[in-house]
């Protein structure tokens, strides 16, 4: 297998069939995905039960409580768009799961229908975003936590349900969820590294500090997050597939494919609580 390194966050590999690997491909891959965060494959073959069964070499398989779920694979969580349909699943920066007091690892994401062009999905990275601060941000943010909540995305009162056209549900879910506290500078849990962990879509402001106290520093911290010098654009392709965590990166799925189909089939993976 080859690794090649992206100009942003992630890594390609290739000379990989990830649906027959080997006890010691397995190890190396591990081995990228914890220093990388993201990993890229192309042109892989994967059946529904391949993708079920590489998943569970990672750990336990979360069954998404808002998206629909593949009709015969309730493990397989659908990330669709018809052509009738505006809104798309992802279609802002956010890390998925932070709003969970366990957070999930990682998810698999399977291109099984594409549109003729566009469709990209952008990825930034958590620990370049880390990386980038000063010491003294970095000092003031090591004794700060934040906040996350799923009620103002998966919530019953919010716009972005009515508009995905029963591709999410059980909304009710999400208004019972509590809403986690976790530490705004985590230890990453595979590689040890420092990594920023806010994001737009779930986190809501600082523990302890009001929504407006908040906005200006979570406000730059996402710009920092959003660095250009960070961020890959993924050009999806027949048989592509990404994985990323959730604890090192960030994704934004963009929408600029309206008329057209686009289906993936996404399975998240289980995490663990985070530490400072
Ligand atoms: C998501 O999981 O946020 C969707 C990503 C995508 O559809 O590219």
């Amino acid at each position: 297998m080859k690794i090649k390194n992206l100009d942003g966050v992630g890594a390609e590999v290739l000379e990989l069939d990830i649906g027959n690997l080997s006890a010691r491909e397995f190890a190396e891959l591990e081995r990228v995905f914890a220093e990388e965060g993201l990993v890229f494959f192309r042109d892989q073959q994967l059946t529904p039960q391949q993708h079920i069964d590489f998943a569970r070499r990672w750990g336990e398989i979360n069954i998404n409580r808002f998206f629909k779920a593949h009709s015969e694979y309730p493990e397989i969580a659908m990330v669709a768009k018809e052509p009738e349909q505006t809104a798309n699943i992802g279609g802002g920066w956010h890390t998925d799961h932070s709003y969970d007091v366990e957070p999930a690892l990682g998810s698999i994401l399977v291109a099984r229908e594409l549109p003729p062009a566009n469709g990209d999905t952008w990825f930034t990275s958590m620990y370049a975003a880390y990386d980038a601060l000063s010491p003294g941000l970095k000092e003031t943010l090591a004794s700060l936590h934040a906040v996350h909540s799923a009620k103002h995305v998966f919530g019953s009162e919010v716009k972005y349900q009515r508009e995905t056209g029963g591709r999410l549900g059980n909304s009710e879910a999400a208004d019972g969820l509590p809403d986690p506290v976790h530490p705004v500078i985590i230890t990453h849990p595979l590689s040890g590294k420092k990594a920023l962990y806010v994001n737009p879509g779930f986190t809501l402001r600082f523990n302890g500090w009001s929504a407006e106290e908040s906005a200006p520093l979570l406000n730059y911290l996402f710009d920092v997050a959003m660095d250009a010098a960070f961020v890959t654009q993924f050009k999806w392709q027949p048989g592509s597939i990404a994985f990323w965590d959730n604890r090192a990166t960030w994704h934004f799925a963009q929408n600029d494919y309206h008329g057209c189909r686009r289906v993936m089939h996404r399975i998240t993976i289980e995490g663990c609580a985070l530490s400072a």
